[in-house]
């Protein structure tokens, strides 16, 4: 049981499967279950149906299909005409029923008598809802001298009408040629419309004799699907009645439409309203019958299906057919319609037709590519060297002894950015050996930075002790160090910006301002106190190496500070003939010239010479028979006083011996037996004293 109901499936099922997967797309719906919508292989849309007269409603009145043996479908004929087999029934685009009509034929003897015919009656009601179509149907007659009508009903007044003619003629055999139905042997004509129930009938005897045409003893006569026939010389002379034409059928398209009202005239306008009005789907129109009365109902544009079923007219999705429906951009459908575009960056006069093409054209797009790649390598480039920039200064910090001053935290590492702003040339405030000064603002304080000549390479570490020690002295004699910055080669120095400038620039400047004795003395007393400061710490002995007035600056007190501390001898380290491109030869200790052998005692010389400035104001110039130093020296060897030597604005009075003792003091720093020099704490005790005793 169990096995056989099995085996049953496995025979079943299969042919099942094939049958849904091969069953064409049903063409419509039928109004209520239990309609068969199938005949054979030809489906049977509403309004056509199957079934008996007034038992339901699958079919419309006038549709009624029969289905001989289940396999056959049929429509009825009127009156004695056989019932008429239907090849297919299409409801849309163009209502047509394509059906088999029998050739019509008759035959004679050798002496002309009709020895046989069959017209051919195809017996369509005149009330009924078929037309013969006129636009897809020709007559095709074959004969030899040969007349053939359509003789169609034409309701009760006539019996019958003629509507159109043929005559096909032809004197032997020869005549005819294959596949050409010119009126020789064969002759084709347009059906008229309107043509029902309708016979073909052939004129004989007189002019129409078919005597002595034994080549030709047939005339065929039918109406057929336009194209269908071509024709053959051999159905012409045909001997075997049994295989020839008049045994066969031809198919043949009829028009249908809703013709409630039979013949009487049956418009849109008028059944619109009618309740057995047949557009029933939305999405439906009517349009009147172009073959005979009445009306037939269609989708409106972009819907398709079957308007005469509820709900039968559906979507139709253009883009999923773009051979029927063009689009030659981007394809969206909507409900009832579709829209073409070509999407952003590219147009189309008309996407529906014609394709899309870029709107930048290509010359454009490839330029635009070559910009931009030139860009992006650009940008890319720029990215590399700021980066390399940034690993340089990293490893210029490094080389200069970033860390170990950090660690120190004693003064203000500056980034290079800080500091680029101030590097102008309209900021600059000095040139020397040195390098380059510059004024400008940092954090809200002023400042001067020192930009060192490139060249001036220093080793790290001793620049690292050496700007620890600098950082670590504080002085108001001194100028200060705030901080420096490394990312560079050379590192750049920051250092307080003392205002009045040096005081070089205050006793040989442009405008010689009045400089009081006692401004002087304090200025000297000061700066000697700066030096004595720096000589005497404790650690290390920091020297100066180019003490001169231009390295002594006033601030707007006339405070004097010392700048440029220990960085000469520093940078000089290196280079056994740099002290003498940086040290000003004018002020320099002749002994360190010849030793090279750097002592306090040189700062000592060199600040003789300063206070020699000081109380002449003239300028030393280097070693020469009329310079100022050798002035003093020459006058004090001599045992004289140099009175003439000083400057007239403060000699005056009592205070020309002030003058005298600082001249000797002068000259002891000028001794050029080193031990013979005071000590610069001896000489700022000493002019310490000259202030107190003017004070008394
Ligand atoms: C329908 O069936 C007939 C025979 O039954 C066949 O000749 C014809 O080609 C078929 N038509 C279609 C459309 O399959
Ligand atoms: C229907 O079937 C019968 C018996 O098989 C047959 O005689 C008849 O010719 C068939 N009719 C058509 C239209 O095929
Ligand atoms: C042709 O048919 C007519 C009428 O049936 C007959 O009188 C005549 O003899 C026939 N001719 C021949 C040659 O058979
Ligand atoms: C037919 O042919 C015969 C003899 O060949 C001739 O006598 C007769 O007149 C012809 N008939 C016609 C209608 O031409
Ligand atoms: C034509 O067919 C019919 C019936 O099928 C037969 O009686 C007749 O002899 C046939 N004619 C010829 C010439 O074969
Ligand atoms: C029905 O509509 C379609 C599309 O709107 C159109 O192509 C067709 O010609 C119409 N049929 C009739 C009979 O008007």
């Amino acid at each position: 049981m169990g096995s056989s109901s099995m085996m049953w499936m496995i025979l079943v099922l299969p042919a099942l499967l094939v049958a849904t997967m091969s069953a064409p797309v049903p063409e419509t719906l039928t109004l209520s279950p239990g309609c068969v919508n199938r005949c054979g292989n030809v489906s049977i849309p509403y309004p056509f149906g199957i079934g008996k007269d007034g038992g339901n409603d699958c079919f419309r009145k006038g549709f009624k299909i029969s289905c001989i043996n289940n396999s056959v479908p049929v429509m009825a004929g009127t009156g004695t005409s056989p019932d008429i087999q239907v090849l297919s029934l299409s409801v849309s685009p163009h209502p047509v029923a394509q059906v088999m009509r029998p050739v019509s034929w008759q035959c004679f003897n050798v002496t002309g008598y009709v020895t046989g015919s069959y017209y051919g009656e195809l017996g369509l009601d005149v009330e009924g809802v078929y037309r013969i179509s006129s636009d897809l149907n020709e007559l095709v007659i074959l004969g030899c001298n040969t007349y053939v009508q359509i003789m169609a009903g034409a309701g009760e007044r006539h019996s019958y009408m003629y509507y159109t003619a043929c005559v096909a003629y032809a004197n032997d055999a020869s005549g005819p040629i294959e596949g050409a139905c010119t009126g020789i042997g064969c002759c084709s004509v347009g059906v008229p419309s309107g043509i029902t129930q309708s016979i073909l009938s052939f004129e004989t005897g007189g002019y129409w004799s078919h005597a002595n045409q034994t080549f030709c003893p047939c005339d065929y006569a039918f109406i057929v699907d336009r194209g269908y026939y071509t024709f053959k010389r051999a159905d012409l002379i045909h001997t075997d009645v049994n295989g020839s034409l008049s045994t066969t059928s031809m198919p043949m398209s009829l028009d249908w439409a809703i013709r409630d009202k039979g013949s009487l005239p049956w418009t849109c306008a008028a059944a619109a309203s009618a309740p057995e009005y047949a557009c029933k789907s939305v999405h439906s129109e009517c349009v009147d019958s172009k073959n005979g009365p009445g009306y037939i109902c269609n989708c409106t544009a972009g819907y398709e299906g079957n308007a005469y079923v509820v709900n039968g007219c559906t979507d139709i999705d253009e883009c999923a057919r773009p051979e029927d429906y063009s689009c030659r951009g981007k394809c969206k459908n909507f409900d009832g319609h579709y829209k073409c575009d070509c999407g952003t960056g590219y147009k189309s006069n008309d996407p529906y037709k014609e394709s899309c093409t870029p709107i930048i054209p290509l010359p454009a797009q490839i330029s635009i590519g070559i910009i931009g790649g030139i860009l992006l390598l650009a940008f890319i480039a720029f990215i590399i060297i700021v980066r390399r920039e940034r690993h340089m200064r990293r490893e210029l910090y490094r080389k200069n002894g970033g860390p170990t001053l950090e660690k120190a935290s004693i003064i203000k590492l500056f980034k290079k950015d800080d500091l680029t702003p101030i590097l102008k040339p309209s900021n600059t405030i000095g040139k020397g050996g040195f390098g380059e000064v510059y004024k400008g603002l940092v954090d809200g304080a002023w400042v001067a930075v020192k930009k060192p000549v490139r060249g001036n390479q220093m080793e790290s570490d001793q620049f690292t002790n050496e700007i620890i020690i600098q950082s670590k002295v504080i002085h108001k004699n001194i100028v200060r160090l705030i901080g420096c910055c490394l990312e560079v080669d050379t590192p750049m120095l920051v250092y307080e910006f003392i205002s009045q400038g040096s005081m070089d620039d205050i006793l040989h400047g442009g405008e010689k301002k009045p400089l009081s004795l006692d401004a002087r003395m304090n200025i000297a007393a000061e700066a000697a106190q700066g030096l004595a400061y720096m000589h005497s710490q404790a650690n290390t002995v920091i020297l100066h190496g180019d003490v001169k007035p231009a390295n002594i600056l006033l601030d707007d007190k006339f405070v004097p500070k010392i700048s440029d501390f220990g960085i000469s001898r520093l940078i000089a380290r290196d280079n056994e003939h740099t002290a003498l491109v940086i040290g000003d030869m004018t002020y320099m200790d002749p002994v360190y010239l010849q030793t090279g052998l750097l002592t306090a005692k040189s700062d000592v010389y060199s600040f003789g010479v300063v206070i020699l400035e000081l109380i002449s104001r003239k300028k030393a110039t280097h070693p020469s028979n009329t310079s100022l130093v050798n002035s003093f020296i020459e006058n004090h060897k001599k045992g004289m006083k140099s009175t003439e030597l000083f400057d007239p604005e403060i000699a005056v009075g009592a205070d020309v011996g002030l003058l005298d003792s600082l001249a000797d003091l002068a000259m002891k720093c000028l001794d050029l037996d080193v031990d013979q020099r005071p000590t610069m704490t001896q000489i700022a005790e000493q002019l310490v004293a000259f202030i107190r005793s003017r004070q008394m």
